[in-house]
């Protein structure tokens, strides 16, 4: 038993040595190749913010799909190709946006330190300056993520869907190395923005046999929402903020979700296990707490590596 103890301990540690070296993030990584690299694409981010309420939601969850397919590697960010559809192209990119605001703050990388800050690294410093600009918490992003060359459609299939229950979105996070306690901070991510109708379609019609509505819903939360999204002939921007403060970045979203009025299943899953549960309760109940455990679990996700190979110079095509 001891042994078996021994042995498994080894195998962890060289595991997560070979993905630290392959990783080799740090913070200072830009400081003698690119000292200004970050207040630029900070500059670059609050102009984007100032003309638009919704970027800062945008470049978050643009960072997510970066990370969850292929690791944190810019592979969002590429166009289709002739025939070849990216990842840009797949089934969940509804509501994926404000890909302009990294090109922007690419082509001034280009101007001030030519081939040197990857587009991954973009995103990654993107995403953060969006939550502290929303009023969420700051962090130091390590950097020294290489950009990949490869973005396909249909890898996006691997994202989580809003359908899923507890058990799905466990499997879906610790294939990529992420606990449960991940999950909860990093599903806060949804105090910012908005969803579609089709998103949580699921829970307002024909929800089971026995009922239309989802029963874990706030009845009239529901009925607000299915007046929103009747059950035929949805507009096609029709949807709902997936907090009460859609562009703040704060811990609304575990107040509502702790009185049904979470936008997905797969918020309201966090429920239903109970240290998940209580996790919910202390966010709810402790702003400084979540926004601690965000930022760990941020730096966490945002390190997911696959190994690019290379700097991008455009972010939408491969060099
Ligand atoms: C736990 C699994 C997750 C699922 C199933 C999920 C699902 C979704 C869905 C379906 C949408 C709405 C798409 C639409 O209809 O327009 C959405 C929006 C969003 N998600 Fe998630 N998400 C998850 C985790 C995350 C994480 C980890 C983050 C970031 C830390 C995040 C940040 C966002 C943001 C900011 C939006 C709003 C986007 C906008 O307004 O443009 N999500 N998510
Ligand atoms: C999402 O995919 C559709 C269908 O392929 C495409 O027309 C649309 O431009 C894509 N959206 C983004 C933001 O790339
Ligand atoms: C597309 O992705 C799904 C889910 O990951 C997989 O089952 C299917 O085989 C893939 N199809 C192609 C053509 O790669
Ligand atoms: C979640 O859904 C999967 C697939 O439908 C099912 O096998 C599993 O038992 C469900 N888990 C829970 C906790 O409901
Ligand atoms: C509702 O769902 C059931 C299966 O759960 C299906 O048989 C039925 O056709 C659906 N009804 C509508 C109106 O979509
Ligand atoms: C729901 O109803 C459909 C047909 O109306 C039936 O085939 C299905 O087994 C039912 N599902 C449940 C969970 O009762």
């Amino acid at each position: 038993m001891a042994a078996i103890l021994l042995i498994t301990s080894l195998v962890t540690i060289i595991l997560s040595s070979i993905s630290l070296s392959s990783t080799a993030l740090s913070v200072n990584h830009y400081q003698q190749t690119c000292p200004k690299a970050e207040s630029t694409i900070t500059k670059v981010v609050k102009n984007g913010m100032v003309n638009d309420k919704t970027v800062a939601a945008a470049l978050l969850r643009m960072h997510f799909h970066d990370c969850f397919i292929r690791g944190c590697d810019g592979s969002v960010l590429l166009n289709s190709k002739g025939n070849k559809q990216a990842e840009k192209d797949g089934p969940p990119n509804i509501s994926l946006h404000a890909f302009y605001v990294i090109n922007d703050a690419k082509k001034e990388m280009e101007k001030m330190c030519p081939g040197v800050v990857s587009c991954a690294d973009i995103l990654a410093l993107a995403a953060r300056d969006a939550v502290a600009l929303s009023g969420g918490p700051t962090w130091d992003v390590p950097k020294g993520r290489k950009d990949g060359r490869i973005s396909k459609a249909n890898d996006t299939l691997q994202l989580p869907f809003p359908t899923f229950n507890i058990s799905q979105l466990q499997q879906s996070f610790s294939k990529r190395g992420l606990s449960m306690d991940d999950l909860v901070a990093l599903s806060g991510g949804h105090t910012l923005g908005f969803s579609h109708c089709s998103s949580f379609q699921n829970r307002i019609h024909n929800f089971s046999n026995k009922t239309d509505v989802d029963p874990s819903m706030n009845p009239s939360f529901a009925s607000k929402l299915r007046q929103v999204c009747p059950k035929h002939n949805n507009a096609k921007n029709a949807g709902a903020n997936l907090d009460s403060s859609p562009t703040v970045f704060d811990n609304a979203y575990y107040k509502l979700l702790l009185q049904g009025k979470s936008i997905f299943s797969s918020d309201q899953a966090l429920l239903t296990a109970s240290r998940t549960k209580a996790l919910v309760q202390k966010f709810a109940a402790s702003q400084e707490e979540f926004y601690e455990a965000f930022v760990k679990s941020m730096i966490k996700m945002s390190s997911i590596s696959r190994g690019g190979t290379e700097i991008r110079l455009d972010c939408r095509v491969v060099n």
